[in-house]
């Protein structure tokens, strides 16, 4: 299964398949992910300061590295803090990040949001640092690149018009823009402008989040959707498979989460069948712009991507 993947602008590769690892805070939840993870096959792990889980995820991870995988076997993420933007604090975040995880470098670090905020729970410093933009912070990410703490860099959660601004005001263009995608939420217009420029997309909660702690009860559930479930019964697959294999079949990395021995593997099995033409039209046709993750905490922020009037 490792041996998909996708090239990155920066000439080394990012497998299409990842493990999410967000709201896995238990250390048995962390070690049946890596444990399974690693025997399925999957090579590709995402983090964050932001999931407060780095240090215990650092210790599953070491556990293998040496063991069942090499370093240069795996493709680790994190990502930059929302309280972390003002410039004098990239590096010690990032350095504790290499900390927690117990790792020399990261393959990819992407600025978690394009804003600068005090929340999360994250500790809070002085409000001047709040007035940081997103293209000096991600200016100061280059420098962690060039010193060779990170293979690459990119962003998350952002919109057509800021990739405009940072690949004129910028100069590492990212490797990867990191955003929620799923048949709800299809964002053709940001996967066409990041496939015109050579940025690879990964896509998150592929599922739909279905266990967001935010949820509304009367949120449509992708999984329970009547055409997923159609296709899913074509193919003999489940409704997740499908939803998996609809991102890879778009040229897309995907990240999934489970701490379900099961469905870890379950997740796993999306390379041993294709979806047609018609059934990528039916899945790409259920959109509705729904947004699981819009962090509505944020929205009177100037940077904030998914404000009302914004074209993503
Ligand atoms: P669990 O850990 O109990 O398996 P997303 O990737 O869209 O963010 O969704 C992740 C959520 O979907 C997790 O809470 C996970 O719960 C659930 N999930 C993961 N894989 C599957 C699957 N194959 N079938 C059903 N639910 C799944």
């Amino acid at each position: 299964m490792n041996k998909y993947t996708l090239p990155l602008n920066t000439g080394s590769e990012i497998p299409q398949l990842g493990l999410g690892t967000w709201g896995v805070d238990k250390i048995d939840d962390l070690e049946k992910l890596f444990n399974i993870g690693i025997q399925c096959g999957y090579r590709h792990f995402d983090s964050a300061s932001m999931y407060h889980n780095e240090g215990l995820t650092g210790k599953v991870l070491n556990q293998h590295i040496g063991n069942t995988v090499s370093r240069e076997d795996i493709f680790v993420t994190s990502k930059l803090a929302n309280n972390a933007h003002a410039t004098k604090r990239l590096k010690p975040a990032i350095i504790q990040t290499l900390k927690d995880l117990q790792l020399d470098y990261l393959d990819l670090y992407l600025m978690h949001w394009p804003m600068a905020t005090f929340d999360h729970g994250m500790q809070a410093y002085d409000l001047e640092e709040l007035k940081v933009s997103y293209v000096e912070t991600y200016q100061a990410m280059e420098a962690l690149q060039q010193e060779g703490l990170t293979k690459a860099i990119g962003i998350c959660n952002t919109n057509t018009q800021q990739l405009n601004r940072l690949l004129s005001e910028c100069n590492i263009k990212p490797a990867v823009v990191q955003m929620e995608i799923h048949p709800y939420l299809t964002q053709e217009k940001i996967i066409n402008y990041c496939k015109d420029h050579d940025i690879v997309i990964t896509a998150y909660s592929p599922l739909g989040a279905p266990h967001r702690p935010w949820r509304k009860e009367e949120s449509p559930v992708i999984l329970e959707d009547k055409i997923v479930k159609k296709i899913a019964g074509k193919h003999q697959k489940s409704a997740a498979q499908i939803l998996l294999r609809f991102a890879i079949q778009r040229e897309l990395t995907v990240l999934t989460r489970s701490v379900n021995p099961d469905r870890i593997k379950q997740n796993s099995e999306v390379f041993d069948f294709a979806l047609d033409a018609d059934d990528m039209v039916s899945l790409l046709n259920l959109n509705r712009n729904f947004r699981g993750m819009n962090y509505s905490g944020a929205l009177d922020h100037p940077d904030h991507p998914f404000r009302e009037g914004i074209d993503n």
